[in-house]
């Protein structure tokens, strides 16, 4: 099927979306119309595990891993000239899936930048082959036009496979990894939006690459990363004005899981969804610092019944085991069972 074919179909695929973006892109055709599309299912990506595609032994690992998203890495965690060999392998993979055993975890690959040279010649091997991943992570993401360089060349390689999955729906994780990106990263989100009509991508996830970032504006990283505090703010509120999921920065001293736990901790206070982790031991602790605790649920749950009895009864605000409640705690408590629902 050629490209152009591809694109309109999934122009027709997608016309009854309902978000107002949706509706905006498409204010020439009938808005009347619109009907619900299904609800997409809730990936978690607590823990972002990297596995550098070239690596034997670590692929190995795969089935161990446990991680909520594991990702086959053709990026920064493989050595210049091993690129090629990374790719070949995850085409291989990607073809014997089953035999890898993923169990519950995603099977992502992230590709090499735009600005690199080689991001054509990954999505070529890694969508030229009957399975795909079931999400693509695009790395420096700097500007919106990246994206859309990025997608015509996905579509390319698609078509070029013939690939039967092709209609199938890729989420597409993006990196924000330097200040220019930071800048633009409402714009890209929301060319992110509009190219979900124009091929099976679907944007779910921005992760903040740190160590480019602070390279990137000349600072220098200290552990309680107060240098990175506002962008990592506005990574999770851009994020989430596009209801996409934040993904935390990587603690690289991967032998310290108690500082890891701190601050997994301290990100998932600040709203992120997940962290990225490099090493087995980092999963299990990451993954329980961005789960709702029982406390919390326990909290939450009996919050969120009080609150119905009190709306009943006209009562806007109320008090909860000493506290005031009102409407933006009913909110916070209602994310906490969203997420434990998300996660059984
Ligand atoms: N994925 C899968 N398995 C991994 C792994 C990973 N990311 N990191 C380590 N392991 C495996 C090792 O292969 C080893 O198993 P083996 O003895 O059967 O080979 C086991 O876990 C214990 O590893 P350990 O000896 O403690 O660490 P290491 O010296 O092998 O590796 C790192 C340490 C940091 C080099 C490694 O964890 C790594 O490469 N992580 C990914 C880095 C990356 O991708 N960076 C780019 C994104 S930020
Ligand atoms: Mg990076």
């Amino acid at each position: 099927m050629s490209r152009i074919g591809f694109c309109l179909r999934r122009l027709q695929g997608r016309a009854s979306g309902t978000t107002a973006a949706r509706r905006s892109f498409f204010t020439s055709q009938s808005s009347s119309q619109d009907t619900s599309e299904p609800q997409r299912k809730y990936t978690p990506r607590r823990a972002l595990m990297y596995v550098p595609g070239n690596d034997d032994r670590k692929l190995a690992k795969i089935p161990s891993l446990g991680a909520d998203c594991i990702c086959l890495d053709c990026e920064d965690g493989v050595a210049l000239n091993k690129k090629e060999e990374a790719r070949n392998k995850i085409r291989r993979l990607l073809d014997d899936r089953p035999k890898w055993n993923f169990g519950k975890s995603e099977c992502s690959v992230r590709v090499n930048a735009v600005g690199s040279g080689m991001c054509a010649d990954d999505l070529n091997v890694v969508l030229g082959g009957e399975n795909l991943p079931d999400a693509v992570h695009l790395p420096k993401v700097d500007d919106p036009e990246e994206l859309t360089w990025f997608v015509q060349r996905y579509n390319n390689a698609l078509a070029e496979s013939e690939n039967e999955e092709a209609s199938t729906t890729v989420s597409l994780v993006m990196f924000i990894e330097s200040a220019r990106a930071l800048l633009r990263l409402p714009e890209i989100c929301a060319m992110a939006e509009q190219l979900k009509m124009m091929s099976n991508l679907v944007p779910e996830a921005v992760v903040f690459g740190s160590d480019d970032f602070v390279a990137d504006i000349g600072a220098t990283r200290t552990t309680a990363a107060t240098e990175l505090l506002y962008a990592r703010q506005k990574v999770v509120a851009v994020a989430k004005a596009f209801e996409l999921q934040a993904i935390d920065l990587v603690h690289i001293d991967y032998k310290d899981l108690d500082g890891l736990k701190k601050y997994s901790e301290e990100g998932a206070r600040m709203g992120f969804t997940g962290k990225q982790v490099i090493h087995p031991s980092q999963v299990p602790v990451v993954q329980s610092a961005f789960s709702p605790s029982e406390e919390k649920i326990e909290w939450a749950t009996n919050l969120i019944k009080e609150f119905r009895e009190h709306e009943k009864a006209g009562k806007g605000a109320f008090t909860f085991r000493g506290h005031m409640i009102d409407m933006p705690l009913v909110k916070q408590a209602n994310n906490i069972v969203q997420m434990k629902d998300r996660l059984s």
